[in-house]
């Protein structure tokens, strides 16, 4: 199968696709774009994409696979600002089951992100057990316990959890999602920080919040047995990242806000 397939009758010949294409593999033949190159095509689609004319199609991101984007709305920077600063961290969650359709459209826009290469490579795994959520906390604050010293919340979060119950780790919610890579794979915690990060913001649009599992990612990258046991990641692969998602009890009505900007020109 050809890398490149061209309709003659449509390519102007305007060399969008040569200049845009990442490795540069395409040059301009006597009937339009060719490449001598194909296998170091990243199929990033950016030539299927960028074609005026629909004319160039490519058999690793294949034009049919591509929604234009003349049918969606274009947010303009105000609503654009109001969306990204509208994210926050989801701390009190409905006691309310996330039906499973929407838990996967959140991780099918997590695979929208951009990755080093284009090469992608996050899998993930949802964890809507509650038992199973319940011993995240528990082996998560058994953890903490024998690394008291190692984080300024350690002690916090013990105490809570032992003298009142409160779960500080996962904060209840009723899913957690797991990002996880092949173990040799190079950008696994790269491609993973935006993936979620997609999740997070859309999340809102769909009425569910996020929260990053930052203490349960602590222990999973101290490779702490008895969470890896519970995550139940396949051999072959490894832990990357988490968040936990469920509707949020609380609604903020105000923007967040950061420290001052500090930038420089040169
Ligand atoms: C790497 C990372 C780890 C985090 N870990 C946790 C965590 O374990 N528990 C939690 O409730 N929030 C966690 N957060 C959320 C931050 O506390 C939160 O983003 C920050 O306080 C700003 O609040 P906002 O997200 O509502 O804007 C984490 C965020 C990041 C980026």
């Amino acid at each position: 199968m050809e890398l490149i397939k061209v309709q003659e009758p449509l390519c102007v010949k305007c060399g969008i696709c040569i200049d845009i294409c990442p490795p540069k593999i395409l040059s301009m033949g006597t009937t339009g774009p060719v490449t001598s190159n194909p296998n170091q095509c990243i199929a990033c689609g950016h030539c299927v994409a960028a074609c005026p004319q629909g004319a160039i199609d490519n058999f690793r991101a294949p034009l049919s696979a591509q929604n234009s984007l003349e049918k969606f709305p274009v947010i303009n920077a105000e609503e654009a600002e109001q969306f990204l600063r509208s994210r926050r961290s989801i701390r009190c969650y409905k006691n309310e089951r996330v039906p499973q359709e929407l838990l996967l459209k959140l991780v099918d826009i997590g695979r929208f992100a951009q990755t080093a290469s284009n090469r992608q490579g996050i899998s993930y795994i949802v964890i809507e057990d509650k038992e199973t959520r319940k011993k995240i906390t528990e082996v998560t604050v058994q953890w903490m316990e024998e690394n008291a010293s190692n984080w300024w919340s350690f002690p916090l979060h013990i105490r809570a959890y032992r003298d009142q119950g409160v779960d500080g780790i996962l904060h209840d919610a009723p899913n957690l999602i797991i990002a996880t890579a092949q173990k040799d794979f190079k950008n696994g915690r790269e491609n993973t920080i935006l993936s979620l990060s997609y999740i997070e913001l859309f999340a809102n649009t769909i009425k569910l919040g996020t929260a990053w599992a930052g203490l349960i990612e602590m222990c999973a990258f101290s490779n702490y047995r008895p969470l890896l046991n519970l995550l139940q990641i396949p051999k072959e692969k490894v832990f990357t990242g988490a968040v936990m998602v469920g509707y949020p009890k609380y609604s903020f009505k105000r923007l967040v806000d950061r420290n001052p900007i500090e930038v420089t020109f040169i």
